[in-house]
């Protein structure tokens, strides 16, 4: 996997590859490319919009993403096939009154994946996610045979227990799957990447 970062600096264009993860680095870019698997993905950021209200948090990759695409992308991966052909992207907001109508909507047979990245954090300057809202969406989403796998960020214990709480309540099993060498090489020590799968 590669990551690169372009954008401007002291008034000069810039263009550069990362070797490990660089949140500062990846904040201050314009556009970050990431090719793995022989595919690239071209993103467009806008970092002056992280500390707005409506873009907020996600104006910006973050660190999660990376070692979420380092995993699905390893070759030894078995679970992941790569397909070709076109996505159609549908806005799901969890807690929110009709986020399970959009859930509805979208059944008609259990996805094979549901994938997530830096979903659950604090957000002290805007909005914190709800971890019941997130896992509740989850378990919506994913049926007996459908693979979950959640990337977090490890930075607070009261949200990683709620996590692990709630999860098991909603009647998932979490595993913590090991890092292959594409994850360690990002030094990302402090992001786990978790599948749930449903026990019943
Ligand atoms: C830290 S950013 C991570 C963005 C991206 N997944 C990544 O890893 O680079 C957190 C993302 O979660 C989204 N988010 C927070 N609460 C949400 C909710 N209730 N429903 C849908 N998305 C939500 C935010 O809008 C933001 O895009």
């Amino acid at each position: 996997m590669q990551i690169q970062i372009e954008g401007w600096e002291d008034g000069h264009p810039f263009k550069r590859t990362l070797d490990v993860l660089d949140r500062w680095a990846v904040h201050n870019s314009l556009r970050v490319v990431v090719k793995a698997c022989g595919t690239e993905v071209s993103i467009k950021q806008s970092p002056g919009a992280l500390s707005e209200q409506r873009a907020g948090v996600g104006a910006c990759l973050w660190d999660a993403s990376f070692v979420l695409t380092a995993f699905l992308g390893a070759p030894s991966h078995s679970a992941w096939h790569w397909v070709k052909g076109s996505v159609e992207v549908v806005e799901l907001e969890w807690g929110q009154p009709n986020s399970m109508q959009v859930i509805d909507s979208l059944r008609g047979q259990s996805p094979d994946f549901v994938i997530a990245a830096d979903c659950l954090y604090i957000d002290e300057g805007g909005s914190t996610p709800k971890v019941d809202h997130f896992v509740d969406a989850c378990a919506a989403l994913c049926g007996s045979f459908t693979q979950c796998f959640v990337a977090l960020e490890q930075r607070s214990t009261s949200v990683m227990q709620a996590f692990f709480m709630k999860t098991r309540n909603a009647g998932f099993h979490v595993e913590r799957m090991r890092a292959n060498a594409e994850m360690m090489s990002l030094q990302a020590e402090h992001i786990v990447v978790l599948k749930l799968t449903k026990t019943d």
